[in-house]
């Protein structure tokens, strides 16, 4: 089949910025007058508004959601030489923040319906060496974490949630960010709650482990020019990050609700003999991502491409598969990780996409 010209994009952060252009032309031009430039007041007032809309104590900004993984992975007590459990579906993240910590990484398959972690799959996983547990909200899914938590707390490990995909997720009122010791957020400029460039930020209710990260993302500094543990770094959010973050935080709850309504028009319009959104109904769900499992995935993103559809498939190598691997990890099998990696496929969903463009991508599923 010929492929045409993309129609609907599967992303197009620049239509993020043109939907806001005022509020974020006055951010940023508000910073470039005011000659701070690095923590300075943005970004201050920044951790103060994300870590209150989360109901957590306390939100430290670092530069990138990579970083604030491995920061927070430090702060909750890892040494080099743990172990850390995690999903092998989550994109290498978590694994390249491990391994720059001097960690080793165990991997743990992940439950056929929601594609995260659950209590069941992290403890066949764990061992007597893990330190801490990462639990990823994949595609903005908030995982069934409160077992994982509880299972965590008898055995004395920590557990890190990873927000990157799920800013905004939460059940029973209780924010995605506030079930583990600590959690890591991107503001990637395609992530829910995006940045105009690389950005990140710990959250914690926990005061020593925001201490911690506080030094960590300065050099190891406990006061100006006084380094006082190892592992330090320069990870900081810049000042015109944190304006613009700013500016959209105000905005998320909706966007995520526009994020939903599009995700459960494509969850109507995908024939059940084709493939079935993964996904949930309600505010537990923000659909970063819209993935549809499907048994032929290749053939359907064809078909879509043909149909001007972008699509993209998150992720297409699990962690243990990586080449730069070798042959080490060749015997471990995770079947649901390894079977999801053939059959998943990203269809748009952000909050720009027009009725229209949605109604697109709808007919060329029922088509499927
Ligand atoms: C699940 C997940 N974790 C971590 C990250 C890493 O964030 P960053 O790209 O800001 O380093 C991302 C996004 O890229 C992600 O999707």
């Amino acid at each position: 089949m010929p492929s045409k010209e993309v129609l609907v994009p599967v992303a197009d952060p620049r239509r993020g910025v043109e939907a806001l252009r005022p509020e974020l032309d006055a951010a940023i031009a508000r910073v470039v007058e005011s000659g701070r430039y690095i923590l300075g007041p943005e970004h201050d007032a920044f951790e103060e508004e994300l870590s209150r809309y989360l109901g957590a104590r306390h939100c430290v900004a670092v530069a990138c959601g990579t970083d604030a993984l491995e920061l927070a992975l430090l702060a909750v007590g890892c040494r080099e030489g743990d172990e850390v459990v995690t999903a092998a579906n989550a994109g290498f993240y978590t694994t390249a923040a491990a391994v720059m910590a001097g960690l080793s990484v165990r991997y743990a398959d992940v439950d056929p319906s929601t594609l995260t972690v659950s209590v069941e799959t992290i403890e066949a996983a764990m061992t007597g060496d893990t330190r801490a547990v990462v639990v990823t909200h994949l595609y903005g899914l908030l995982a069934d974490v409160e077992p994982i938590a509880e299972a965590c707390r008898e055995r004395g490990v920590a557990m890190v949630e990873d927000c990157a995909q799920a800013a905004g997720a939460r059940r029973g009122g209780r924010f995605a960010a506030t079930f583990g010791d600590a959690a890591a957020f991107s503001f990637y400029p395609t992530k829910n709650l995006p940045a105009l460039g690389d950005g990140g930020a710990v959250v914690t209710s926990d005061d020593a482990v925001a201490e911690r990260v506080r030094s960590l993302r300065q050099y190891g500094w406990d006061a100006k020019y006084r380094v006082a543990q190892p592992n330090g770094r320069n990870s900081r959010l810049d000042e015109i990050q944190a304006a613009v973050l700013r500016a959209r935080l105000p905005h998320l709850d909706a966007w995520n609700e526009r994020r939903r309504s599009i995700a459960a028009r494509y969850r109507h319009a995908l024939p059940p003999d084709v493939g079935r959104l993964v996904s949930l109904e309600g505010e537990d769900y923000v659909a970063h991502l819209a993935v549809v499992l499907m048994g032929e995935r290749d053939a359907a993103r064809a078909r879509l491409q043909a149909a001007g559809i972008g699509t993209d498939v998150h992720y297409p190598i699990p962690d243990h598969r990586q080449p730069l691997w070798g042959d080490a990890l060749a015997n471990l099998r995770l079947p649901v990780t390894e079977r999801a990696a053939e059959q998943v496929l990203t269809l748009p969903c952000f909050p720009e996409l027009t009725d229209k463009e949605v109604d697109r991508v709808c007919e060329a599923l029922d088509e499927l």
